[in-house]
């Protein structure tokens, strides 16, 4: 694997590459690496990619600066996964590189509704960081591919709009399944600081979201959605949103629908950390 850190030198490699005849598939990260991005690295060499990974901690995505400096780091372990799965180039930028002339200079794009809903309710200004940062790494690494994890339902809707309004150019987008622990508990950097206890209970997120699956043809949403908010609350979640969505547009629905594939997703807390989560329902 090729390491680089700034713009200018992966620029010139990835030309001669381009010059060679191949195509990149690009899996944006912001380190602390698990089994969900190895997958995409994974999916994007199947499909004959070479592959370009950045690990780029954005500052401007962190609604609370906390989160920011809670955020696990572990670079030198993440080379070391990328290394094992035969990732090609690794793009390790500074802040300094990605924002020259400072985090406000940088384009930044109006998701519109996508950003009023769930995570852009409960995390205002998030998606305008993730925005602005996929866009400028899109622009430096000019991949034909973009590799995005369902874990992150919403921010696949926000990135395909994105690429929707860069146009001509823009990669496409291709979106690989979320990858679980045993207990269903979806692959997340966050989970590494989880404690012993914390990390049991976390799985029952994944039970809910299997319930309001289950329950579609014999119960209303809103009496499961409720059932799910009550078990979260006595496992010591603080429950963000138990929702229920269209899984193509994420138009909220506040019963099952017949006809047209649903998501579910929940966001909660446990203690200080923050865990997301989704399964796509077919109606
Ligand atoms: O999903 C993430 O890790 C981040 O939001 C992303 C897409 C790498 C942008 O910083």
């Amino acid at each position: 694997m090729v390491i680089f850190k700034k713009i200018e030198d992966l620029q010139n490699y990835l030309k001669t590459l381009r010059l060679a005849g191949r195509q990149t598939g690009f899996i944006p990260t912001m380190g602390a690496l698990h089994a969900g991005h190895i997958s995409l690295i994974d999916k994007a060499r199947a499909a004959g990619l070479t592959t370009v990974c950045s690990i780029f901690l954005n500052p401007t995505q962190f609604n609370d600066k906390k989160d920011l400096e809670k955020y696990p780091v572990s670079t030198a372990a993440d080379i070391e996964l990328l290394t094992d799965a035969e990732c090609d180039i690794l793009f390790l930028p500074s802040v300094d590189e990605i924002y020259p002339g400072g985090e406000n200079e940088t384009r930044t794009y109006d998701f519109g509704y996508l950003d009023t809903i769930l995570e852009g309710a409960n995390r205002p200004g998030h998606f305008k960081g993730v925005g602005q940062v996929v866009a400028r790494l899109l622009s430096i690494t000019t991949p034909d591919k973009l590799f995005l994890g369902q874990k992150d339902y919403q921010q696949c809707k926000v990135l395909i709009k994105l690429t929707e309004m860069l146009g001509e150019g823009a990669p496409e987008v291709i979106i690989g399944d979320t990858v679980r622990e045993p207990d269903g508990l979806a692959m997340s950097s966050r989970n590494r600081r989880l404690t012993e206890p914390q990390r049991v209970v976390a799985a029952v997120i994944y039970q809910c979201l299997i319930s309001i699956e289950s329950k579609q043809h014999t119960d209303r949403f809103e009496i499961v959605k409720k059932q799910c908010e009550d078990l979260l609350k006595a496992k010591g979640f603080a429950v963000e949103y138990v929702a229920l969505a269209d899984a193509r547009t994420l138009q909220l629905l506040t019963q099952y629908q017949t006809g047209a594939p649903m998501v579910a997703l929940i966001a909660a807390k446990i203690g200080e950390i923050r865990l997301i989560d989704n399964i796509i329902i077919q109606a």
